[in-house]
């Protein structure tokens, strides 16, 4: 690793965020005060569809692997119901009111920015199997960025694939590396609306796990802080979005389907047959709200980042980190073992796991001594 690459910034206003309505702990006793701008709000939504309480719960668990005890609390406690509709920024903005509190989370210095992008290099080429595309996209995009004096606009990375082919992977490294405390950075819980965070924080970093199942109101309230100005985002800030979608998933599969049956290496595949191939995939989903969305409507994800299903071969150094990971022992025999246990498709050719890498650190259980 270079020397001088991590650079810490001890800037006040720095903050991860989480995005996420839901079981925030620090309502308190602020509750009752807004519990009747609540109602008003409520009512004014009315029956529009937006996000569901499910979804916010997948995001935490799903990226964050970290607030799924919070939730079950929230189940039984007897806090108000949080799954409300969230249209547009003013909704936005009334509502951030009941969210913990940004200082908070500055004032212990947890939300310090880092952004060791060496280091997230490093852990990409040693943790992320069979991504090369993915690998080097996601480097080139946020050394680009982080370098730049006064980015023209947020940077935006659409992460595209099947399951367990290591987006929230990815997502979750990202964060580790460009915040000195991650994951475990108290801003992490700290659930928040994207007006206030852009202008509290130096940097931010929003992730939409699933955004293939976002509400197009939302998307839309997303786009005046993605999109261009000539003055530059504000001040010095940046912000930083990922899209995690599995929106063009097959078409990727295909084209390295393609390659292997025509006996090439997969580290053959151009970024810009799979980039063509996703842009022609969205403008197909009539429907999809993430696709529909002036986000991808007016070009303002600057890049289309593939992830490639994952073949034995990787599957089987998925099972190494994991068994790796748990300091546990284990012998070529395991290692085949677990990840014979995947499903391989298509029939015929068995090559590329359903299911990626997912699951494989659980399946490692049934081979404890
Ligand atoms: C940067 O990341 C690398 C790889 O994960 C790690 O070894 C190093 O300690 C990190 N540096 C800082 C300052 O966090």
């Amino acid at each position: 690793m270079g020397p001088g690459a991590v650079l810490p910034r001890l800037g006040p206003a720095c903050c991860l965020l989480l995005l996420l309505l839901g079981g925030c702990g620090g309502l308190g006793e602020e509750a009752p005060r807004f519990k009747a701008r609540y109602e008003a709000v409520k009512e004014q939504l009315g029956a529009v569809a937006a996000l569901s309480k499910r979804y916010w719960r997948q995001l935490a668990c799903g990226v964050w692997q970290e607030g799924c005890e919070a939730e079950e609390e929230g189940k039984t406690g007897s806090k108000p119901g949080w799954s409300l509709p969230v249209v547009g920024q003013d909704y936005l903005e009334i509502l951030s009111a009941w969210y913990c509190s940004f200082g908070k989370c500055c004032e212990t210095g947890d939300c310090r920015i880092i952004n060791n992008v060496t280091g997230l290099e490093l852990d990409l080429h040693r943790q992320l199997h069979g991504q090369h595309l993915a690998k080097e996209t996601i480097i080139r995009a946020l050394r680009g960025f982080l370098r730049s004096p006064q980015p023209q606009k947020a940077l935006v990375l659409s992460f595209h694939g099947w399951s367990g082919t290591g987006k929230n992977f990815v997502a979750r490294m990202v964060a580790a590396h460009l915040y000195r405390d991650g994951l475990k950075s108290e801003c992490v819980q700290l659930e928040k609306q994207i007006s206030e965070t852009v202008q509290l924080c130096r940097q931010s970093l929003f992730i939409f796990d699933e955004a293939e199942k976002l509400h197009v109101g939302l998307l839309d309230a997303v786009k005046p802080f993605v999109a261009r100005s000539d003055r530059g985002q504000r001040g010095n800030r940046r912000s930083i979005f990922l899209f995690l979608s599995n929106i063009g998933g097959n078409a990727i599969n295909e084209v390295a389907l393609d390659f292997w049956r025509a006996g090439r290496a997969r580290e053959e595949i151009p970024m810009e047959l799979l980039e063509q191939q996703l842009r022609l995939e969205m403008l197909q989903l009539a429907e999809n709200g993430y696709a529909r969305s002036h986000l991808l409507e007016e070009d303002l994800v600057d890049f289309f980042v593939p992830f490639l299903p994952l073949e034995y071969h990787h599957v089987k150094l998925c099972v190494r980190d994991a068994f790796l990971a748990r300091g546990l022992p284990y012998t070529e025999a395991t290692h085949e073992e677990v990840a014979r246990m995947m499903v391989f498709v298509p029939k015929e050719e068995k090559l590329f796991s359903a299911q990626g890498c997912k699951s494989v650190s659980q399946r490692i259980n049934y081979f404890l001594p």
